[in-house]
């Protein structure tokens, strides 16, 4: 089970740091749990490792099965909460070279994540002469940059194999029963999966939002269930030893002695899009009010060449959650050099998991003297089950979080503010009067 490693930050911290949040943290924890807190409507994902609909599990599995064997390529239309999760499980547990692999799944393409028309030619030209499908995510199914893109992917489905095959090849997951996508799916017959209306897009990963595109990749979801569904028993536990309140609580004590920015850390390449799910998770859901750390993150060691020279000297406003797994999956040896031309002939032999061992401790110690304090949450290894544990946790700490910072974690009411100027500068009807009041303020 993850573990919260908080020796490196109690220096920085008051002794009761924990202390004097258990009893906020326990009525936090009766929130998630009864879902009766702010936001209360949107705690499905607290219960979903344990109640997760068996029927649509099994569906997701059959699709992911037909997708491997009539689709070279799976286009997965999302953005945001609809795309990250599954981006980043893929990512971290196959590899952001996963297309590049040798492999008997497909490739997988994200696209409607942006509204880059360069992103989105390179994308159509990359699986036009292909076999393909496409899986389109969208819980309102009104969201403007999915909703673009598969207006072209369903096109291209259709003009590539007539109406009957693309709609074989098409796979909606949105609400159960409203929104424009949900009518579109239900008119034309897609297979349909749904985002639970408990659900909100970034605790969804462990709905059929993330797992579809997770199944197609091969990863066994069975044990990404089980890691989350271990996390979920051992985190519901009150008490000063869970690692979700430990977390909780110290990102809670070093908000309030002025630490503005939590940045993650990572060691591996692969981690990379799962940082973007977590700052995803936690900017949401605790940005507003005029409240919240802000989430950065940076991969180590490459980033200690570029962004490590703030982290050592510049402002002192952060600290460093770093995501440590325990185990590489596969090893290497430096190689002896009879020249030592480099001068490296010291650490011949020894495996480079040492030398990166070696790297985290001392960039971890010199942060820790620059005034950057550091929590280290460790995890076993890059696995299913290890995956699952670590999204539970972050979901489940960050709800702790949201009710420490007294804020609602499951609202999103800031993302509306660009889509209304958007809406208006396009001409959607409707927004007439705020169309001319923008431009004017634009200048044209
Ligand atoms: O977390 C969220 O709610 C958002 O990031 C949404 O997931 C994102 O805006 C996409 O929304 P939708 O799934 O409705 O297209």
């Amino acid at each position: 089970m993850i573990q919260l490693d908080v020796s490196n930050a109690t220096g920085f911290l008051p002794e009761d740091w924990l202390t004097s949040r258990t009893e906020r943290l326990e009525q936090a924890r009766g929130w998630l749990e009864n879902g009766s807190g702010a936001g209360g409507s949107f705690t499905g994902w607290v219960h979903l490792p344990r109640d997760y609909d068996k029927e649509e599990f099994a569906r997701i599995r059959c699709a992911a099965k037909k997708i491997q064997s009539d689709s070279q390529a799976l286009v997965v239309v999302g953005i945001g909460g609809s795309y990250l999760g599954a981006r980043a499980v893929i990512e971290l547990l196959k590899s952001p070279n996963y297309n590049l692999k040798k492999k008997d799944t497909p490739d997988i393409f994200f696209a409607g994540n942006g509204l880059s028309t360069d992103a989105l030619l390179e994308i159509i030209d990359l699986v036009k002469d292909r076999d393909f499908s496409v899986n389109v995510i969208s819980k309102s199914g009104t969201t403007t940059e999915p909703a673009v893109a598969f207006r072209i992917f369903k096109n291209l489905l259709e003009e590539k194999y007539g109406k009957e095959e693309a709609r074989r090849r098409i796979y909606a997951t949105t609400d159960a029963h409203k929104g424009a996508l949900k009518g579109l799916a239900d008119s034309e017959g897609y297979e349909t999966f749904v985002v639970p209306d408990a659900v909100g897009g970034r605790y969804s990963v462990l709905t059929a939002v993330g797992l579809l595109p997770i199944a197609v990749a091969g990863i066994d979801l069975e044990k990404l269930m089980e890691g989350a569904a271990q996390a979920m028993e051992a985190l519901s536990v009150p008490g000063m030893d869970n690692p979700a309140w430990q977390y909780a609580a110290a990102r809670h004590a070093l908000y309030t002695l002025g630490k503005r920015t939590e940045i993650l850390v990572g060691y591996e390449p692969a981690f990379r899009f799962f940082a973007e799910w977590w700052k995803q998770l936690y900017g949401e859901s605790e940005g507003k009010d005029g409240k919240g750390l802000f989430p950065a993150s940076v991969e180590f060691t490459a980033d200690l060449h570029s962004m490590g020279q703030y982290i050592q000297q510049g402002e002192r406003l952060m600290f460093e959650s770093v995501v440590r797994f325990a185990e590489s999956l596969g090893s290497f040896t430096i190689p002896h050099d009879p020249d030592n031309v480099d001068g490296l002939n010291f650490l011949s032999g020894k495996p480079l998991s040492f030398v990166a061992e070696q790297a985290m401790r001392g960039t971890l110690l010199a942060h820790v003297d620059g005034g950057v304090p550091n929590l280290v949450i460790q995890a076993a290894r890059r696995d299913e089950h290890t995956v699952g544990e670590l999204i539970y946790f972050f979901e489940y700490s960050c709800g702790l979080s949201g009710y420490l910072l007294e804020v609602n974690p499951f609202d999103q009411p800031g993302v509306e503010a660009y889509k209304k100027n958007m809406y208006a500068l396009l001409g959607k009807p409707g927004y007439e009067a705020q169309k001319a009041e923008l431009e004017a303020r634009l200048g044209h």
